[in-house]
């Protein structure tokens, strides 16, 4: 059983990651969901995760708010993307219950002093809450079992030609969390773009009950879903990635992040010819495709069983 920390931004592409790593219960163990503001304001991405802890049947899984903004200059949103609320025209039953006290970042560092070497970071929202953590204990990228995030890429951005959004809604974070001394497993849009739901993906999820209540009016207000072409559920490769690795083809890399560009910041710049030095990064450069697809629905398909 694999334990898992995510820190997420809900969120489209990030509520289908929770769902994927809710429907794998039986290899993996949520030990903690921590919000951060990113696609929108963190009360959004807070609410977000509580509606969708128990939409998802994840039961006493903590939810702990962390960072509203940037840890430098102005913050960056994603609403023309995910929606206002954040998760698109996705409406959930409003939740019992609310976050946990204290905050994301101190939540992060006793989790993982408690069990150093077990739990998994899971990052795929801007990287504030990770970045603070690694500041208020540096230890933390020891006790880490690993880090898995999505965010970069080594070819283009997304938000802007050279920056992907989660980069760059956080550079410098991104810059502190790169240069930590763990080796980042970075899931950037050069493997995420390729997990695209078409429409045969997308037929794959209607007769999932409940749960398919969520995935394709979420997925089909992400974008536009064609036989060939979709949207990429760019966060839930994180997720693939802990439940298997073998998915993915990685190259180690030193990937520094650039904050100071006028056109450039956030740019995740990846060099791949490291000889002289040590990789800070193990960089996803290929995706088996269709076995991430069945990886996903079959994970998608234990969860409806249980949500009926
Ligand atoms: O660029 C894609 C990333 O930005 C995903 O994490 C998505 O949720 C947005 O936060
Ligand atoms: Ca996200």
């Amino acid at each position: 059983m694999k334990k898992v920390l995510i820190d997420c931004d809900p969120g489209i592409d990030d509520s289908l990651a929770l769902a994927l790593a809710a429907g794998s219960s039986d290899s993996l163990d949520i030990v903690g969901v921590t919000t951060v503001g990113g696609n929108v304001d963190l009360e959004l991405t807070t609410a977000n995760a509580l509606a969708l802890r128990e939409f998802l049947q994840l039961g006493d899984v903590p939810v702990t708010p962390g960072s509203a903004g940037a840890l430098l200059h102005r913050t960056v949103r994603a609403t023309a993307v995910h929606g206002s609320t954040g998760l698109g025209d996705v409406v959930l039953p409003q939740p019992g219950r609310g976050p946990s006290e204290g905050h994301a970042v101190d939540f992060i560092v006793r989790t993982l002093e408690a069990a150093p070497g077990e739990i998994t970071l899971v990052a795929v929202g801007p990287l504030t809450n990770i970045a603070l953590a690694v500041r208020r204990e540096p230890r933390i990228v020891e006790w880490a079992r690993d880090l898995v995030i999505m965010g970069g890429s080594y070819t283009r951005g997304n938000h802007n030609p050279a920056a992907e959004f989660n980069m760059l809604a956080d550079p410098e974070a991104a810059a502190i969390v790169f240069e930590a001394g763990w080796t980042v497993k970075m899931l950037g849009l050069d493997v995420t773009l390729t997990a695209s739901v078409t429409s045969g993906v997308l037929e794959r999820m209607r007769p999932l009950g409940r749960l398919s209540g969520l995935l394709v009016p979420a997925a089909q207000f992400y974008g536009v879903v064609t036989d060939e072409s979709g949207p990429a559920i760019h966060d839930a490769c994180a997720v693939a990635y802990v439940l298997d690795p073998g998915l993915f083809t990685c190259v180690p890399a030193v990937v520094n992040v650039e904050t100071a560009g006028q056109h450039t910041r956030g740019m995740t710049v990846t060099d791949f010819k490291i000889s002289d030095r040590d990789a800070n990064a193990l960089v996803a450069t290929s995706l088996d495709v269709p076995a991430f697809w069945d990886l996903v629905i079959g994970s998608y398909e234990k969860l409806a069983t249980r949500l009926g």
